[in-house]
């Protein structure tokens, strides 16, 4: 192969630079492995879908301080156990969740099957102790409500799992008390196997807690959980499964966690930003957690699409299952925008033109290029750089916007009296397809 062809690896300086951004992707260094690499059409649908739905939803949601609340309070296992009779889903309908997430405008949703409390929300017979809500006051299974429902609104499927479990003292000191922690070991390979082989086709695994005794990272405990190992269990149910990077393999697509605000460059690789609509002072529900302003969940999401990524919005049902009717709205006027400007978000690719904190972005998609401003009075004094394209017409809402393209320099006159909004959209038509920024430009060796 011309070594010119060949995938560039990018280490030290530029890497940083690459980095320079508000986005940090927990997963950098992750195995890797031949054998679970997917071909960019297998991510395909992924990148295109944009937006999913993430929920948090377990026995801490009883107590409402947080998914944490078990370990941050020292609360006693079996006193912490007793929840599981108070955990009855009198309000959760599976149903309303998936619908709900429809209105958002997402196109998968991602659900908790067992975060690091332990308590599996599925007939586990794998689960240590049976901690499961089969046998506990629920006796329902809610990942196959959950599955079933997701797919009948035409929702691909994603399942959240947490390797760790504080049950287990050999999580707390794995050398130590190595026969606890082979344990949780086969717990998680056990439940994996329940997660992907019982509830048909799942889309997405979605790992969490794969260090060991809150230190080191995912990859630093690789040696206990063997991931290339465990993600080919996964694979043997579904050859296709997306895998998030956090098991201490690479993964599928990196991440970004929490409700820091989204600056720097496109970042051509598959990526995903996964925030709260509430405050983001816990993933599970919290009384009165302040639900985020419309206009900032929308600069959010543009800043994550204008860099190339996906977005997960956390919503977390109350310890019934019940959505709070607050967040309900907002996430329905979220969906509404969606539904009225998704043209320039699903199926787009970030940029060609690089995004411009706070003052622009681009998406793309054939022979559209869609500039998000989010001021508009910041815009009026900037050429917009485009190499390579010419433009053939360009509108706002359907009506001609007045421009003029110098060589790479294209200069818009925004309409006057525009309205105040999070995202006014420009719609460029260039005289052929945008050419997305290849993946192979760029790959992390996380060094
Ligand atoms: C963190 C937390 C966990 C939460 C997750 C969401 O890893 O430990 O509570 O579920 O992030 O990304």
């Amino acid at each position: 192969m011309d070594p010119k062809q060949m995938p560039r690896e990018m280490t030290g300086a530029e890497l940083k630079s690459m980095l320079k951004s508000s986005i940090n992707f927990k997963s950098l260094g992750g195995l890797k492995s031949e054998e679970l690499t997917l071909p960019p059409e297998k991510k395909q649908w992924w990148r295109d879908a944009k937006v999913g739905m993430f929920i948090h939803w377990g026995l801490y949601s009883i107590l409402g301080r947080g998914e944490w609340v078990r370990f941050n309070e020292h609360i006693p296992e079996e006193e912490y156990a007793k929840l599981a009779d108070e955990f009855t889903g009198e309000n959760c309908n599976m149903e309303e969740w998936a619908q709900l997430a429809e209105d958002m405008g997402a196109k998968y949703m991602v659900m908790v099957a067992r975060h690091h409390d332990g308590f599996a929300l599925w007939d586990s017979p794998g689960s240590y102790q049976g901690f499961t809500t089969m046998n506990t006051a629920s006796h329902r299974d809610y990942i196959r409500e959950y599955t079933e429902a997701a797919r009948g609104h035409d929702l691909r499927v994603g399942i959240y799992y947490s390797n760790m479990d504080w049950r287990f003292p050999g999580y707390f000191d794995p050398k130590g008390k190595p026969e606890s922690a082979a344990a949780m070991k086969k717990q998680a390979y056990d439940q994996i196997a329940e997660l992907c082989g019982n509830y048909g086709k799942v889309d997405i695994l979605w790992y969490d807690g794969s260090w060991l005794n809150h230190s080191g990272s995912d990859t630093t405990a690789a040696w206990l959980w063997e991931p290339v190992k465990l993600n080919l269990l996964a694979r043997s149910f579904n050859p296709d499964l997306l895998i998030n990077p956090r098991s201490g393999w690479e993964g599928d697509f990196y991440c970004d966690e929490g409700s820091h605000e989204i600056t720097g460059k496109i970042i051509p690789v598959p990526w995903e930003k996964n925030m709260c609509v509430c405050s983001g002072a816990s993933w599970g529900w919290m009384a009165n957690d302040p639900v985020s302003d419309l206009d900032w969940l929308i600069h959010m999401l543009v800043d994550v699409v204008t860099r190339d990524g996906n977005i997960l919005l956390n919503v977390a049902p109350d310890g019934k299952g019940a959505i709070p009717e607050t967040v309900q709205n907002r996430v329905r006027e979220l969906g509404q925008w969606l539904a009225e400007n998704g043209d320039s978000i699903y199926g787009t690719r970030g940029g060609p033109i690089e995004p411009v904190d706070k003052v622009y972005g681009s998406t793309s998609k054939g022979q559209n290029i869609y500039l998000h401003i989010q001021d508009p009075a910041a815009f009026a004094g900037c050429t917009v750089p485009l190499a390579g394209y010419r433009v053939l017409g360009c509108s706002y809402q359907g009506e001609m916007v007045a421009y003029t393209q110098d060589g790479d320099s294209l200069k818009i006159t925004l309409p006057a009296g525009l309205p105040k909004q999070a995202d006014t959209i420009i719609r460029l038509q260039v005289d052929r397809p945008v050419e997305p920024k290849k993946d192979a430009e760029v790959y992390f060796t996380g060094k």
